[in-house]
């Protein structure tokens, strides 16, 4: 069986709410002691020194546009951005060609994964046919062929008679429902509503349009006990209505994505279409509101809506397609906010591994001996600049491209094996 013992770096685990020097040794595809020296002559050392060593990351949200849409992803490149940015598990979203309203397509995105061995690529069905948001698509048949959750992410379920039923079933089958909060009726622009959008005379989309849908959701979560994940959290009040059911006991969850931590809508003054996400990058006001739910809990944890687009449909800002790519730059955002002091080490660990493994219910997100050995292991203090060399997407959509960046996956391990190290793939 192999032996790797991952020596002398700082453990931050907040499953075992463990933090501090300690050496991992993995026996197999298991973690089999965290302890400090430990001394295992038949194992192969990895030097861990100077370096933060984590549970791996989980990001409930990632589009890798496998099947359809390929020349934008797919399951391999997706899969190499994945654990170079420090993540071993993603959940794929449904909105491919065809997309995954019928069990075949999601026993396709699992067999691939399991193929290539890079990531643990898990599909989220599509809670209604063709994603159309007219009939629920077979979400117990979905379950069976292995989807994880379910979301007709892209396009909002506007129909609140049909997001009900999802929830209902959502309780008996003990999966989340994911909602793109967006009212389409009134989120149709391209960028937020606000001094931007007005300068530019660019068509917007308002906060309002979240909040509406997040209210909603939360009122059918509350009422039939499913348990709703709203998606990519962007409007303050979105937050304080997510609090209020939280507290009354509703089963909500909800992730924020790294880009609405750290920009605004002036973004888009320096980086056109690059910032153009749905929901839209706001306002500070918006942006500090969201830090502080980071901080007091509200927002359960950070997922990267990665969304690669080719170059030739990030023309001008009213036609570009919505989405930026974020798996290789959640880690160094997220240490910013370290660094600023926003939140700890520790919270951002939480946020990007064991909170999202535990909104999945999956066995993820902690390296406590006996658990599945996922483990990053990286440098906060490296510089790097994300572009043609370092990026391993196909696409470059992100505000981020050509920036010096701070922090670095050194070492990915995925189930006991080394699938990452020093820039390149051992699989
Ligand atoms: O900006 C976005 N891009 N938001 C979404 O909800 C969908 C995503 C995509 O698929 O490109």
């Amino acid at each position: 069986m192999l032996k790797l013992l991952i020596k002398g770096g700082y453990v931050v685990d907040p499953s075992a709410d463990l933090e501090g020097k300690y050496d991992i040794l993995i026996e197999g595809d298991k973690v089999s002691k965290v302890a400090k020296d430990i001394f295992e002559p038949e194992a192969k050392i990895i030097d861990a020194e100077g370096y933060i060593v984590a549970p791996g990351f989980v990001d409930l949200h990632v589009h890798f546009r496998d099947p359809g849409q390929t020349y934008k992803e797919d399951i391999e490149s997706g899969s190499r951005c994945a654990v170079a940015g420090g993540f071993t598990t993603v959940v794929c979203m449904p909105n491919t060609n065809p997309p995954v309203d019928r069990p075949q397509v999601a026993r396709y995105i699992l067999s691939k994964s399991d193929c290539l061995g890079i990531c643990n690529v898990l599909p989220a069905g599509a809670i209604t046919e063709g994603r159309k948001g007219e009939k629920l698509a077979d979400l117990w048949a979905l379950k069976r062929a292995g989807c994880v959750a379910f979301t007709d992410d892209g396009s909002p379920l506007m129909n609140s008679n049909l997001m009900r039923m999802a929830l209902e079933l959502s309780s008996q089958m003990g999966l989340p429902i994911m909602n793109h909060c967006e009212d389409d009726t009134l989120a149709k622009g391209a960028i937020n509503e606000g001094e931007v959008s007005a300068v530019l005379g660019i068509s917007s989309r308002p906060p309002e349009a979240e909040d509406i849908l997040v209210a909603r959701d939360c009122t059918l979560s509350l009422q039939t006990g499913g348990h709703l994940h709203v998606q990519h959290l962007s409007s303050p009040l979105s937050v304080d209505i997510i609090r209020f059911f939280k507290d009354r006991g509703a089963k909500v969850t909800c992730e924020v994505n790294p880009y609405h931590l750290v920009f605004t809508e002036k973004e888009v003054l320096s980086s056109g279409s690059y910032a153009k996400v749905n929901p839209p990058l706001r306002k500070e006001k918006d942006r500090k509101a969201l830090l502080e739910a980071l901080r007091d809990g509200t927002i359960d944890c950070v997922a990267t809506d990665h969304a690669p687009h080719a170059d030739f449909e990030k023309g001008l800002l009213e036609e570009a397609m919505p989405g930026m790519i974020g798996l290789q730059t959640a880690l160094p955002l997220m240490l910013k906010l370290v660094e600023e002091e926003v939140i700890t080490l520790k919270d951002m660990v939480c946020l990007m591994s064991t909170k999202p493994a535990r909104i999945l219910g999956i066995e993820a997100g902690s390296i406590k001996p006996s658990s599945t050995a996922d483990v990053v292991i990286f440098d906060p203090k490296k510089e790097w600049t994300l572009c043609e060399e370092t990026s391993f997407s196909k696409s470059k959509n992100t505000p981020l491209w050509n920036k010096k960046l701070k922090g670095k996956v050194v070492c990915t391990i995925r189930a006991g094996r080394v699938v990452f190290r020093d820039g390149s793939f051992q699989v």
